[in-house]
């Protein structure tokens, strides 16, 4: 038998992104090999996002146009990986006939078995959620990304349950990933060339292994290499922890930005969504942030249109943007989802038309915040990590600020992976634009690093 050429695309967030990794290494592992694009493959998997309804519409689509690929190609084998593969297992293989094997979160190890059923004519399932796995053995393959910023996974699951989520539901219960083996991929990255890691979790201030927490991760993280940056997501406001802040701080290659989802503004809409604090606390937690990292940028998640939102609660939400002006925010029409609290208790009542306009309103109020919040950069320094060329044009590049905030400059002769000291010149609510000044690094930029 042929060795077996394997396609995976990926939707929804970076876990999943983080997750196609290490499905590459399995199938790998196995003796597959990436095919350079879905028409020469014979296995195409697709790693599905629940998070939304156009989320799974998007999925449905293009299970639908590679049902045509199937026609044209009888021996190729559809998979559904993710977060849709659970709660639509029965409806995906029974009534649509669209695809031959489904995989949740937690079974990616069974995939290679549930491919030989398939070889066996038989559809394959494994949607078995764990209480335990994490991967933590199995060094990820990371082959679409830039080679210079990385993901990190280093929990899994959701244990917060916000009314409105369908995550506890499609990734399961929380645990943590030995930080030993966190550690020691951030320092294959770093042998690697890899400049920046992001390490993710549904919420990442529950991290935990034994006496290790989260402040203790990030700051055996930023001890592994000093020329490499960190960034975070996502910690939740209900108990994000006092001595990360100062550690933020005192480590220079940590970046002092912060996504924080507030979700909404008003107390009575954080009851509905069980999210545990009040809007006081949460824009105490903002200053405290503020007052101890200087120079702060925040970023947050912002649901419109939940279950019951008053027009006042809805200005709660514009007041409490305005009031922090975050650097940057993903704004989302709420999207009822099966299973979760808000499906079994409240109703989804709130018109279409009246969702879409309390959107439209926060989104162009968060485009003149970010507006004004860039030009406040024109003339300021800030050492850029270069991702690679910039999508206008060949000779810019692109790249982020340490508060992760796109630069375009002129290309001179910098290449992607290398720190460049720019100045802001200009700027649009999206983008920075600047002047290259030197070469630098995390060392030369910022000084060295105050101990903790
Ligand atoms: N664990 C992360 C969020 C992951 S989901 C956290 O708590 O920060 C990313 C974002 O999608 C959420 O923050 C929320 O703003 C949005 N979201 C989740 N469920 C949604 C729904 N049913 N409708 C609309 N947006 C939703
Ligand atoms: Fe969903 Fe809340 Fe968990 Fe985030 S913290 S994944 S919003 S349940
Ligand atoms: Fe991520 Fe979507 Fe699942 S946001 S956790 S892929 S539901």
């Amino acid at each position: 038998m042929s060795t077996k050429k394997f396609y995976i695309e990926t939707y929804g967030c970076q876990m999943n992104f983080a997750d196609s990794e290490i499905v590459n290494s399995i199938l790998l592992e196995d003796g597959m090999v990436p095919a350079m694009e879905v028409e020469s493959a014979d296995v195409v998997l697709v790693n599905t996002c629940s998070i939304r309804e156009n989320a799974e519409t998007k999925v449905w689509n293009r299970l639908k146009e590679l049902r045509k690929l199937k026609k044209s190609n009888e021996g190729l084998t559809v998979g559904v990986l993710g977060c849709m593969a659970e709660r639509i297992k029965d409806r995906i293989i029974e009534q649509e006939h669209l695809v031959d094997i489904v995989v949740g979160p937690d079974a990616y190890r069974d995939i290679p078995r549930l491919l030989k059923e398939v070889d066996d004519g038989r559809k394959a399932v494994n949607v078995l959620l764990s209480l335990e796995e994490t991967y933590a053995d199995i060094a990820p393959v990371r082959t679409t990304g830039n080679g210079v910023t990385a993901f990190v996974s280093i929990m899994r699951g959701c244990d917060n349950m916000c009314s409105f989520c369908v995550v506890p539901f499609t990734r399961g219960r929380e645990r943590s990933r030995p930080m030993e083996s966190i550690l020691k991929e951030i320092k294959q990255l770093s042998d690697d060339g890899y400049k920046e890691v992001t390490l993710l979790g549904q919420n990442v201030n529950s991290y935990k292994d034994g006496e290790h927490t989260f402040s203790k991760l990030m700051y055996e993280a930023s001890q592994v290499d000093p020329e490499m940056r960190f960034r975070f997501s996502s910690p939740h406001p209900k108990d994000f922890p006092d001595d990360l802040l100062h550690i933020i701080a005192e480590q220079p290659n940590l970046c002092n930005y912060i996504h924080i989802p507030a979700q909404a503004g008003s107390d009575t809409m954080l009851e509905r969504m069980r999210r545990p604090y009040t809007r006081e606390q949460y824009l105490n937690l903002i200053d405290k942030m503020r007052s101890i990292i200087p120079g702060l940028s925040l970023s947050t998640d912002i649901i419109a249109g939940f279950c019951g939102e008053t027009e006042e609660e809805h200005q709660g939400t514009m007041t409490l943007m305005k009031e922090v002006g975050y650097d940057l925010a993903y704004m989302f029409a709420y999207s009822e989802r099966e299973r979760t609290l808000a499906y079994r208790k409240f109703e989804d009542d709130v018109p279409e038309e009246i969702k879409k306009r309390r959107l439209t309103e926060i989104i162009q109020q968060q485009m003149d915040i970010q507006l004004q919040r860039n030009k406040a950069e024109i003339g300021k320094r800030h050492l850029v990590l270069v991702e690679g060329t910039s999508k206008r044009s060949d000779e810019q590049l692109q790249g982020r600020t340490d508060t992760n905030k796109m630069v375009v400059f002129d290309a001179w002769d910098f290449k992607p992976g290398q720190y460049v000291e720019v100045e802001i010149t200009d700027c649009t609510s999206a983008t920075l634009l600047a002047r290259p000044i030197q070469l630098s690094s995390i060392t030369e930029f910022y000084g060295a690093a105050v101990e903790a």
